[in-house]
């Protein structure tokens, strides 16, 4: 054991000296947008429930009936007896806004992606990342076994040169990009992937865990524009916008019975609580009903990067990128003293020297508060 203690400890320091320890901080989330932590009452900008669903009375409502109903948890894998009759309601209304034939939900946008890629693309199969991609679409590519080669954010001419190189030694390849970027909040080129992909038999995958509910009216970054862009595999979350947990892959009716059959992620993990399952789908109807509420987020965005002077918001993420490390903690403590909450982010979370306040926006901020915040992000943060 004690080697152990000393393994642990040594990586524990190393990564204090580099200013890259984490510590969980307790949060009590009072409502939508105001927590209480460290003893402070704060303005959040560093949550992603964009609708503040999370605390919409209906969709609590419908929680805890399903919770009177079901149970607590549902007892079982899906393919066992987990499958609770909430499910096929869920998975129909999700491929119903992202027009595909069929959907199925898994226990996290996390354990989709590590399900998902590897059904897809096996030993001799070839996994295209756009560099950005989230952590877990990375995991996914790895389990696969396949050859994983990653094109520069956004670079479609990249990703081209990649594929003429290389598709011919493969059997499969997949093409994977976030539909909106996590810490940058930019868009994919969705449908300029998609013609690329086309022209060499791949396939694309897009993570919209940060689309759904708030760009493109609400379904999400292949609807954004006034455009349908027919993804094929639009996986997604339901952690975020939708404001309850889980994660979906929204596919042809093939595709999504053979996640059924060989998805590990799927199988072997035990189905979601039926409370959370009915929080998804009362959310999802507040989403579909109320186009305009999904809109705000966005608009708030809008109207804080236009008031603190960045580059225009394209979805309710907005990257402050600071560089170094401490200073970024600084920054956040800077922001903490006058009463907003906006958490650093830095590697490996993004990339080296790109340290960040990831602020997010809500569609409840109130827009005197989102204009203080730009002031103060104006005059006192050093943005880079
Ligand atoms: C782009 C992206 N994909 C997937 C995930 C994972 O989703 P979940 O939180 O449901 O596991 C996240 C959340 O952190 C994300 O930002």
């Amino acid at each position: 054991m004690k080697s152990l203690d000393q393994f642990a400890t040594g990586k524990l320091d190393d990564l204090q000296r580099r200013h890259l320890r984490r510590a969980l901080s307790d949060t009590y989330r009072e409502d939508g947008i105001w927590v209480e932590r460290d003893g402070r009452r704060l303005l959040s900008f560093s949550c992603n429930d964009y609708l503040n669903l999370t605390q919409h009375p209906t969709v609590k409502q419908a929680a805890l009936e399903a919770l009177k109903v079901y149970g607590a948890g549902s007892g079982a894998s899906r393919l066992v007896t987990g499958n609770h009759p909430l499910y096929a309601e869920l998975e129909a209304r999700l491929a119903r806004i992202k027009q595909t034939e069929a959907a199925v939900v898994f226990g996290s946008g996390y354990l989709a992606n590590a399900g998902i890629i590897p059904v897809l693309i096996g030993r001799y199969g070839l996994v295209l990342l756009d560099e950005l991609s989230h952590a877990c679409l990375y995991a996914g590519a790895q389990l696969s076994r396949g050859t994983v080669l990653v094109f520069r954010h956004n670079d479609v001419a990249h990703a081209r040169e990649l594929l003429v190189r290389h598709r011919s030694e493969h059997d499969h390849a997949l093409l994977v990009t976030d539909g909106v970027f996590s810490m940058d909040g930019d868009l994919s080129p969705l449908a300029d992937l998609l013609a690329l992909a086309n022209e060499h038999d791949a396939w694309l995958m897009s993570d919209d865990a940060h689309g759904l509910g708030v760009v493109g009216g609400g379904r999400g970054s292949s609807f954004a524009g006034n455009t349908h862009i027919p993804v094929p595999l639009q996986m997604g979350t339901l952690s975020k916008a939708v404001g309850a947990y889980g994660g979906y892959l929204c596919a042809s009716a093939a595709v999504i019975e053979l996640m059924r059959n060989r998805a590990r992620t799927l199988i072997y993990s035990t189905g979601l609580p039926p409370a959370i399952v009915a929080a998804a789908i009362a959310a999802l109807d507040v989403i579909e009903r109320e186009p305009g509420y999904a809109a705000l987020a966005v608009q708030k965005a809008k109207a804080f990067t236009r008031a603190a002077g960045l580059p225009e918001a394209q979805s309710p993420i907005v990257p402050v990128i600071i560089g170094d490390e401490q200073a970024t903690l600084d920054a956040s403590d800077v922001l903490m003293d006058e009463g907003f909450l906006g958490v650093a982010i830095r590697p490996p979370t993004v990339p080296a020297g790109t340290a960040r306040l990831r602020l997010t926006f809500t569609a409840q901020h109130p827009d005197d508060q989102i204009a203080r915040l730009a002031r103060l992000v104006r005059e006192k943060i050093p943005v880079a």
